[in-house]
Formats: structure tokens, C-alpha cells, sequence
């Protein structure tokens, strides 16, 4: 199985950029990290970074055609403002899985939300480079689990009502 990592915007600057917020890993030694662990899972992984939006769509949109099984992305900035992205993610089949390296939700108001990851299947955010490898971890899952059996979710709680009315039916002793 092969999965593509899509690297958005600043993160070719890596190791340099923000090391307080981001980390002192290289773009480069991140990269490495997940082909090693991908690897080890038997999982062939190809990485790509860019600066261009354009190219992030190009790149979603021909991820399946080229033979990848699910995406992992970390959008950078666009992940707050980009519907372009969002529509990409939404527009192909494959799974697609949003990390970032940086907690969102404990950045202040402009960065607490994504736009992108209300397409993508999940977001990942907060756990450094090892985000990248949870992203790998989750991709893996939403490849080998159909759709159809993460989607059961109004049975459930159809089920959780009524097991609350039997208990409220059951007698007081
Ligand atoms: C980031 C978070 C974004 O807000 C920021 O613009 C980035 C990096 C992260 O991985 O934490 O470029 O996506």
C-alpha cells in the first residue's frame, strides 16, 4: 500500500522556522522518520512539500490515479482560510487525514479552527513530528476499515435512546 505525506506552506523551513513552536527537526529528518515507521508497517510512503496552493490541489486531485491508498496532509496556513483545499478533499475517495505539528486549538482565536479538516476524515494536531506518524496510524485504519462501518452513527445513538427509555421503563425496587 502506498500513502502520500503532503507537506503546505513555511514547512520546508523546518528546524529553523519557530523551533519553539514547530520543533528543531529538519524537514528532511521528518520525512525520513516517516518512511522508516511507515516501513515498519509495510507501508510505502512518498512526500512532498510545496508553497503553492495549486499544487497541494494538484496533488490531492492525482493521488489515486497514481496508486496512493489515502493522503496525509498538513496544510500549513491554508488549512485556516483554503475552501479551494477543502472542495479538493472532498472532490477525490480516497481517505485523507489532516496533521499539524503545533496544537490549533491552543493558539489563539485565529488559528483554532480548520477549514480543510471539515473535508478531511480527521485532524491530528499537537503532537510535534509525531503527529505525521499518528496521521500514518489513522490513514492505515481508514484504508483497511470501510467507510460503511464508521458511518453507523445515527443507529447508535438510536440504540443509546432506547436503551435510556428501557432503563426509565425498568421498575423501582
Ligand atoms: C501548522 C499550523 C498552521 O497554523 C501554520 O500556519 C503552519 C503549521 C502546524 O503544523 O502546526 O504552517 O500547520
Amino acid at each position: 500500500m502506498k500513502i502520500l505525506v503532503m507537506h503546505g506552506p513555511s514547512l520546508n523551513l523546518l528546524g529553523t522556522r519557530e523551533p519553539a513552536i514547530y520543533g528543531t527537526k529538519t524537514l528532511e529528518q521528518i520525512d525520513a522518520m516517516i518512511v522508516e515507521y511507515a516501513g515498519e508497517r509495510g507501508v510505502e510512503v512518498a512526500t512532498y512539500q510545496t508553497n503553492h496552493e495549486g499544487s497541494l490541489i494538484d496533488g490531492i486531485h492525482a493521488a489515486a490515479e497514481q496508486g496512493f491508498a489515502a493522503i496525509v496532509v498538513n496544510p500549513g496556513a491554508y488549512t485556516h482560510t483554503s475552501m479551494a483545499i477543502a472542495d479538493a478533499i472532498r472532490a477525490v475517495s480516497i481517505p485523507v487525514v489532516e496533521v499539524h505539528l503545533s496544537n490549533l486549538f491552543a493558539r489563539g482565536p485565529e488559528r483554532a479552527h480548520s477549514v480543510t479538516a471539515t473535508a478531511a476524515r480527521g485532524l491530528i494536531s499537537g503532537f510535534g513530528h509525531e503527529s505525521y506518524l499518528l496521521g500514518i496510524d489513522a490513514a492505515l485504519r481508514c484504508v483497511q476499515t470501510p467507510r460503511a462501518r464508521t458511518a453507523q452513527k445515527p443507529s447508535r445513538r438510536g440504540g443509546a435512546k432506547k436503551r435510556s427509555s428501557a432503563l426509565a421503563r425498568r421498575p423501582r425496587s
